[in-house]
């Protein structure tokens, strides 16, 4: 059975290393953050309980994570090499560079990047062609769906058998036909993210408001009718007519973005300065990733079982 190592032991990586463990695989994890790998099996033990696998099933479930001290140790054994490290490219490619010095040629290479472009990440290798966009969302192990995506130079064999294997996983997989920054989802994502921050700069609304407005509406629309089937639902002359009318208000701002830019130069980054676009106080953030991982389990029970 496939062995995988991940690099980085962080939110993500701790979380894939449970998704490959439930679904029986064994996931050797490495982070040269010796406190990170010290805090992981705790991590992991705690994301089990959320997930509220029962305390004998959580022990063998976790046994099958192991955190080890080194790239070479963790590269020896691994069949497929995850690199889930910081989202910042310069870390991306001292990563990629000395896991080709320390693994097997013919070991695919899988990147969890966010926003980064694959063969931009792939320039740091000398082979690039192992290199493949294997985008999970968090908690990896409750949100079902990977991106796959190639690089420039990416073996498309390489990207079949990443899509095969993350779908024997019982993920849904979307497989995009090129490289582009920010796969679909994050593009999408920060689409909206952009028109929001626009309303605010412009005085239309507060930023619960916002909140509101998704939570209460489009939110709970797109789990089930996506954006393209309500385009042709509600008629694509009716489609084309709105848009046409709008997408002159809408915001084009590649730089600036001054509400945003006004937080973070005064340090009000979010939940952990204790300040943000709304007020963090404490134990929100608690409260709020339960929420997160309470409101997707409820989405995904069956039809009939939602109250
Ligand atoms: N947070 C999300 O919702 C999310 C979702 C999908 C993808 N991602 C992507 O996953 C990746 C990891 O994000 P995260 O949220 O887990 O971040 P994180 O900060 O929780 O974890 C990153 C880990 O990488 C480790 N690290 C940094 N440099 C390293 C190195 N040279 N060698 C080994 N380990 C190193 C850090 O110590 C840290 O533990 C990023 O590329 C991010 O964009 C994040």
């Amino acid at each position: 059975m496939t062995r995988f190592g991940i690099i980085g032991g962080g939110l993500m990586g701790h979380g894939i290393a449970v998704t490959l463990a439930r679904a029986g695989y064994h996931a050797d994890v490495f982070d040269n953050d010796p406190a990170v790998l010290a805090r992981l099996d705790d991590r992991v033990g705690r994301s089990l309980a959320r997930l509220a696998v029962p305390s004998h099933e959580a022990q063998a479930l976790a046994d099958r994570i192991t955190p080890v001290g080194s790239l070479p140790e963790l590269a020896k054994n691994a069949q497929v090499l995850i690199e889930s490290v910081s989202e910042r490219l310069a870390v991306k490619h001292e990563v990629l560079a000395a896991v080709e010095a320390c693994s097997a040629p013919e070991v695919p290479v899988w990147t969890n990047t966010s926003v980064l472009s694959i063969s931009a990440i792939a320039k740091a290798m000398l082979q690039p062609r192992r290199l493949v966009g294997v985008h999970w969302w968090n908690p990896p192990y409750l949100v079902p769906l990977v991106e796959i995506a190639p690089g420039a130079d990416s073996d498309p064999a390489l990207v079949t058998h990443a899509h095969e294997l993350i779908a024997a996983l019982g993920k849904t997989t979307v497989r995009l036909h090129r490289d582009v920054p920010g796969f679909i989802g994050n593009r999408l994502q920060f689409a909206l993210l952009r028109e929001a921050l626009h309303l605010i700069d412009e005085g239309v609304c507060e930023p619960d408001t916002i909140d509101t407005v998704v939570r209460s509406s489009l939110g709970l629309r797109w789990a089930a009718v996506g954006p393209m089937e309500n385009a042709d639902y509600i008629g694509l002359d009716l489609t084309r007519a709105i848009l046409g009318n709008l997408a002159p208000w809408l915001s084009t701002r590649t730089t600036a973005f001054p509400t945003l830019d006004r937080l973070v130069a005064a340090g009000d980054t979010g939940r952990a300065a204790g300040r943000g676009l709304t007020g963090w106080s404490s134990g929100r953030g608690g409260e709020v990733a339960e929420r997160l991982e309470a409101g997707i389990r409820h989405n995904l029970r069956p039809e009939g079982s939602r109250s």
